[in-house]
């Protein structure tokens, strides 16, 4: 029976069961985080040949003749230029190598629109005020970023095929202080979204206010398939579609290893037209004599090539399926039929997204916390970390074992139901 159809009888006498059980789970003095979107220490183990694919006696010279132990070729060297392109569907020359953040690159870009300006426009830095597209819920560290410049950040709702394109279209083509919008396309963060092909186009053929508008393509999950090749989530290479409709320049594409080989030690790469790149590489020779060029030798010699990479994600993935199996099993025993959440089913990335009744994300999250339980914080899939309807939780099955992430998630679907009858008797 529904939670919201019960009589007031009924619901507190469910609510004097949870609440049994709840003092019961804390007596389990658990200590579990499915906050981390990270993968667990025995799933890493799956790339640590990468450590010996280059040793002390190892020619470390790239194809090109670039000495990988030297200083110099701040492009990256060119067989990781083109393994990247191939995974993202582009040409070699659309891609710069860096070193092992994509967030970081990220944030530089975002600094060189502030301090230097795109193609010669005028550098954000002098304007009153430039404004941010972020569709929400979505990743809190992108928010954090253009919060950190001190630009508006206006929430887009996201639906099931990507950000509501109405609403981005309405800024975009009509507001030149909008200058970007923050995208991860495929199996996003939190929702484990991807956008639909009408979307890309639709984003392509903006016609933007701001001739300096960009379009941030965070491709992070872009071989994070759960499924092998069963369901696989297709995205269109967004650096042809843009070119096509007339805006070459719109987009600037980032991706990393860090969930493919080591978070933290992988490689990462930025993708754009060649005149987006040449107006980077004046900053970035600045910046860099080059990057960390044994890390890209071993990242190829490793992978060798797009089909590498598929292969080794379909070992991270008989990791991480039996976690997601696990939440969304749980989620459906306990929750379904009673109408106090939802959830997402997606097939690749990360996380879960969980929607509460309104108002009870935040508790929920305490709760959790309370019997030993941490959850990313409420909120903090919103801008400003705030959750206009404060329902929103990201779950991250990904780093803890199997067995603690049923015990979490029993816990967590128990707090769910003990804040909801809470809430509902709020209002009787
Ligand atoms: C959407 C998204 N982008 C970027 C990152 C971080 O990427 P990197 O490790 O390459 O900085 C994450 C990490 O969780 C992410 O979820």
């Amino acid at each position: 029976m529904q939670y919201v159809d019960m009589s007031k009888e009924d619901l507190l006498e469910t609510k004097a069961s949870l609440e049994k059980e709840y003092e019961k789970a804390k007596g389990l003095h658990l200590s579990l985080n499915m906050a981390r979107g990270k993968p667990a220490p025995d799933q890493l183990d799956i790339s640590r040949g990468l450590l010996d694919v280059v040793n002390s006696k190892s020619d470390l010279t790239a194809l090109d003749g670039t000495d990988c132990t030297n200083y110099g070729n701040v492009n990256g060297i060119m067989e990781c230029r083109q393994l990247f392109a191939d995974v993202l569907g582009t040409n070699a020359e659309n891609v710069l190598v860096h070193g092992n953040s994509s967030l970081n690159i990220m944030y530089d870009q975002i600094a060189r629109g502030y301090a230097f300006g795109y193609l010669g426009e005028t550098p954000w830095c002098k304007l009153d005020k430039v404004k941010w597209l972020c569709p929400a819920p979505g990743y809190d560290r992108h928010f954090r970023v253009t919060e950190h410049f001190g630009f508006e950040l206006i929430t887009v709702p996201m639906t099931e095929n990507g950000p509501d394109m109405d609403v981005v279209e309405q800024y975009v083509n009509n507001d030149p202080e909008v200058k970007g919008i923050w995208c991860v396309p495929k199996y996003s963060n939190p929702s484990g979204v991807s956008y639909s092909e009408e979307t890309v186009k639709r984003l392509a053929n903006l016609k933007p206010a701001a001739k300096d508008f960009r379009i941030f393509w965070d491709n992070a999950y872009c071989e994070h398939h759960l499924f092998g090749d069963r369901k696989i989530d297709e995205v269109p290479d967004i650096l042809s579609v843009c070119e096509k409709a007339g805006n070459p320049d719109m987009v600037f594409e980032f991706a990393s290893t860090s969930k493919i080989s080591f978070p933290g030690s992988g490689v990462a790469v930025m993708a754009a037209s060649v005149a987006n790149l040449d107006d980077v590489r004046k900053s970035l020779n600045c910046q860099t004599i080059g990057h960390d060029k044994i890390n890209q030798l071993r990242h190829v010699r490793f992978f060798k090539d797009a089909e590498g990479f598929r292969k080794h994600m379909e070992k991270h993935a008989e990791y991480i399926r039996p976690k997601f199996d696990a939440v969304l099993r749980i989620f459906d025993e306990e929750l379904s039929g009673l109408g106090i959440g939802s959830w997402t089913n997606p097939n690749g990335g990360y996380f879960i997204s969980f929607d509460s009744l309104d108002g009870c994300a935040k508790e929920i999250v305490a709760k959790c916390k309370e019997a030993g339980v941490t959850l990313t914080g409420a909120g903090a899939t919103y801008p400003y970390g705030k959750d206009p309807k404060d329902s929103n939780i990201r779950i991250a099955p990904t780093y803890p074992s199997v067995e603690e992430i049923e015990q979490a998630a029993k816990l967590f679907t128990l707090c769910v139901k003990l804040v909801s009858v809470d809430k509902l008797l709020a209002a009787k």
